[in-house]
């Protein structure tokens, strides 16, 4: 059969391709803007047909439906990640989350550790050849497509066409469902003064020449604005934002200092606004390639003059980093965090670092600032990067260098990029806590 009668066969209404989900199935959505909005809202109106249909993915922006608790009974929400629209789920006991390092995923969906029943994908329409393309995502997407005994896919025209493992013959996919509409954007946010300082201790740490891996959010953004000073930067990153397109624009990214994929910005995934969905369609400057590839420590590790930053929300006395969970309550994930600050502590050219920033507090919902900086982690909070591999921390008070330090210099150097008012208080706790004078 040639590919134009495979996928004419094979298309169908969301009605009718959500109805050969079974009830006890697992599906994985594609991760954040791959996953397919028509397919997930179809899914949520049959929801009366299942019964403990599992649903798994990543980061989502999409409304979640599935975690919500009038669907407990139809739908069990199974994180690889979460957040504010199905964290409650997990919260509330109806819901569940699984811990993994972003870069294993595909392994896992490879070797069954975590076998797939369905993938739900969005895809473009296929070329001339028979090949659709995954556009946004790269990631867990094309080995979920690979692994799963069923790939339901929307087919949508408003994605962009991009390089790298991004492909996918209409062959792999068993239903089409044809629904046009725009990807949703997700738009910056504006820095404010506390974040730009923040960014001023970052970007002190960054030389021209550099590989930059960076998140999303305001200090990152914050962060990328202020790198438009240097030279010859390059990207090696898990995701990309408009941030990093409007650096490109300055000229400080070029991506010729890059050992690995030289001349390109390489991702696994990238979030933004139609600007950067325009810049991405068929554009040989970006490439995307699977995030068992781009966050493996191996790949990260063969880098030259690598920069990872991320975020956390507690670190502790001895430089453990709390990034995903607050206390008990499971809050995002561990993501490619650790991927990356481990692959930057494994430089084959002994130049990698990993920078944690954060604010130095947080506000409770009343109002009161708690330090970020503990002499213990919060009851039931999991450790995410830990001690050994932690090595910079920054907030808007400076930056804390940990690596080769014992605990006491680690716990001194914390204190001193605390906020102020927290600093006697910790300085105390110090005391009880070493047993030894601060
Ligand atoms: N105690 C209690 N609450 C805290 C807290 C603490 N120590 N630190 C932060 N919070 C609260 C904040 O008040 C805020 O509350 P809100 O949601 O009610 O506004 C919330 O937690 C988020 O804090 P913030 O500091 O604004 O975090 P963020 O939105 O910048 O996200 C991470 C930071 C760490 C959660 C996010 O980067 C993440 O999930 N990282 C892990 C994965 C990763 O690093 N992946 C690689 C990136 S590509």
């Amino acid at each position: 059969m040639n590919w134009q009668a495979i996928y004419e066969s094979r298309k169908c209404s969301a009605k009718d391709a959500v109805g050969l989900i079974k009830s006890g199935d697992r599906v994985v959505l594609a991760h954040c803007l791959g996953e397919p909005p028509a397919l997930i809202q179809a899914m949520v109106d049959n929801a009366e047909a299942y019964e403990g249909v599992e649903v798994m993915h990543m980061l989502s922006f999409g409304s979640g439906a599935y975690s919500r608790k009038e669907y407990k009974n139809n739908f069990r929400y199974n994180g690889l990640f979460t957040s504010a629209n199905t964290r409650l789920s997990i919260e509330e006991g109806y819901g569940d989350f699984t811990p993994v390092f972003f870069h294993e995923i595909p392994g896992y969906f490879k070797r069954g550790i975590i076998p797939i029943d369905v993938f739900m994908v969005q895809v473009t329409p296929p070329d001339k050849h028979g090949f659709c393309n995954t556009g946004i995502v790269a990631d867990y997407t094309m080995q979920g497509i690979e692994s799963a005994k069923l790939v339901l896919a929307q087919v949508n025209d408003r994605l962009p066409v991009t390089y790298g493992d991004t492909t996918v013959h209409v062959s792999k996919i068993d239903r089409f469902v044809e629904v046009s509409e725009p990807i949703m954007e997700i738009f910056p946010v504006e820095p404010d003064e506390t974040a730009k300082k923040i960014a001023e201790y970052c970007v002190d740490l960054i030389d021209d020449g550099s590989t930059l891996q960076i998140g999303i959010g305001a200090v990152p953004d914050a962060i990328v604005k202020g790198l438009s000073c240097k030279k010859d930067l390059g990207i090696h990153s898990e995701l990309i934002t408009d941030a990093v397109l409007d650096l490109y624009e300055t000229g400080a990214i070029t991506n010729q200092a890059k050992s690995m994929d030289k001349g390109k910005m390489v991702v696994t995934f990238f979030i933004g606004t139609k600007r950067l969905y325009d810049f991405a369609d068929y554009n040989r400057v970006l490439e995307l390639r699977t995030v068992d590839y781009v966050n493996h420590p191996a790949t990260v590790a063969r880098c030259s003059n690598l920069v990872s930053i991320n975020a956390g929300l507690e670190v502790d006395f001895m430089g453990q980093v709390v990034s995903d969970s607050i206390k008990t309550r499971q809050y995002s994930g561990v993501g490619g965090q650790v991927d990356f600050v481990r692959g930057a502590s494994m430089t084959l050219d002994g130049k990698g670092k990993s920078i944690i920033s954060m604010t130095s507090t947080a506000k409770k919902k009343d109002g009161t600032l708690i330090s970020k900086i503990v002499p213990y982690i919060g009851h039931g909070a999991a450790v995410t990067t830990s001690r050994c591999d932690v090595d910079i921390i920054v907030t808007e008070y400076g930056a804390a260098k940990l690596k080769g330090k014992t605990l006491k210099q680690r716990a001194r150097a914390l204190i001193g990029i605390a906020h102020p008012s927290f600093r006697d208080e910790l300085a105390e706790e110090f005391e009880k806590r070493f047993n030894a004078k601060f």
